[in-house]
């Protein structure tokens, strides 16, 4: 099978996780026979000091031309505190996201059981999560109106959404809900917001063609202690752009394992793949990343272009990493190894068969093991 991949690193630690992803794509080639053309665009602070622009149009146009994208991380501190930043590399993000009509944001949360003591959260709390974020991505209030008046001493954000933008998205959320453990939690701010109260009318709607998935509603601040005190008790979340924005990174550290989360971003021309986390501006260049949660995000886009079974292979390979304590040190400081070596590893169980006994500890000292 042919496909053509577009490979946006962009700042901080997202060029080296996605090298370790793309070692891993060759690997998936070598193995299952497929040509991957990579096509590699800029995005982010790495465009603007090249371009002066976040997201040059030669970007949107490979973007559009994939059959889906691979993202690595935006944002450069040296923005960050200057609110006087007339460009910032974030727009990148939010004009690739309109450009390609990325409107659904899927974050799954897993557990991963040798994991467990990362967690924030006791072990008897989070026993059982497995639940999915589906954030609405191109509209609301990042997208509405917004100024300044008075002169510039008041401004102002709109959120704004039209029944289709709502509908589109819910229509995925509950196929996603169908498909899983059957419940569909909206969450809105409906006793106070008119556009949240849109939402509920075409959920309650839509929930009717919907008989098998049972639908509830919470309040955002209520939700966001809930997600917190009883992970378990979610399947599919349904939430707009600002409370998923800020929902989805709470969900994200439940289970102790943000470096292994990926994403994807479905749209209307392209998708894009990505790992939930930042830039990491402190460890950028130290090989000390964890590329899993893009590698993740690459198998999440093999299985969007239909390679199921490949998809798969990736996680499993990932799996095995972790459960053989080969992995860095955000997640075992005092035994761990480089983000390239664990590229090395889980691209070399995702292209040879390993024995069970194959031995790993060589690894430490800085060889891969022979197989
Ligand atoms: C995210 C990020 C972005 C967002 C930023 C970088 C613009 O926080 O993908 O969640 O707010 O959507
Ligand atoms: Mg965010």
């Amino acid at each position: 099978m042919k496909k053509r991949i577009a490979v946006v690193p962009g700042d901080g630690i997202g060029p080296e996780v996605i090298k370790q992803a793309i070692k891993v794509l060759e690997a998936v080639s070598n193995r299952y026979n497929h040509e991957f053309i990579l096509d590699y665009a800029l995005m982010g602070a790495i465009a603007i000091d090249e371009t002066g622009d976040p997201l040059p149009q030669e970007t949107i146009d490979i973007c559009k031309m994939s059959d889906g994208v691979l993202f690595g991380a935006i944002g450069d501190p040296k923005y960050d505190n200057d609110p006087t930043a007339k460009v910032r590399p974030e727009q990148g993000l939010l004009r690739l996201r309109k450009a390609l009509g990325l409107y659904a944001n899927i974050r799954p949360v897993r557990l991963f059981a040798s994991l467990m003591d990362r967690s924030p959260l006791k072990e008897e709390r989070i026993l059982g999560t497995d639940l999915v974020v589906y954030r609405e991505l191109t509209s609301g209030i990042y997208f509405g109106d917004k100024g300044r008046v008075e002169g510039g001493c008041a401004a102002f954000d709109t959120c704004y959404y039209t029944v289709e933008e709502i509908t589109r998205i819910a229509k995925m959320a509950f196929e996603a809900a169908t498909r899983r453990r059957g419940l569909l939690t909206l969450v809105d701010k409906a006793n106070v917001l008119e556009s949240s109260r849109l939402w509920r009318e075409v959920v309650q709607k839509m929930a009717l063609e919907y008989p098998d998935v049972s639908v509830d509603y919470l309040f955002v601040d209520n939700a966001a202690m809930q997600v917190v005190q009883q992970p378990s008790r979610f399947d599919v979340i349904l939430t707009e752009n600002m409370f998923g924005d800020i929902i989805s990174d709470e969900t994200s550290v439940i289970t102790g394992s943000i470096g292994l989360l990926p994403s994807a971003s479905l749209g209307l021309s392209s998708s894009l793949f990505e790992p939930i986390h930042g830039s990491y501006p402190e460890a950028a260049g130290k090989d000390i990343a964890n590329p899993l949660a893009t590698i993740l995000s690459l198998a999440m886009l093999l299985e969007h272009v239909g390679l199921i079974e490949e998809a798969r292979r990736v996680e499993a390979a990932v799996e095995l990493v972790i459960d053989k304590g080969l992995v860095t040190p955000d997640l075992n400081d005092e035994h761990f190894i480089s983000c390239s070596k664990v590229g090395d590893v889980v691209a070399m169980m995702v292209e040879s068969d390993l024995d069970e006994d194959t031995s790993f500890d060589n690894i430490f000292e800085g060889n891969l093991p022979l197989i």
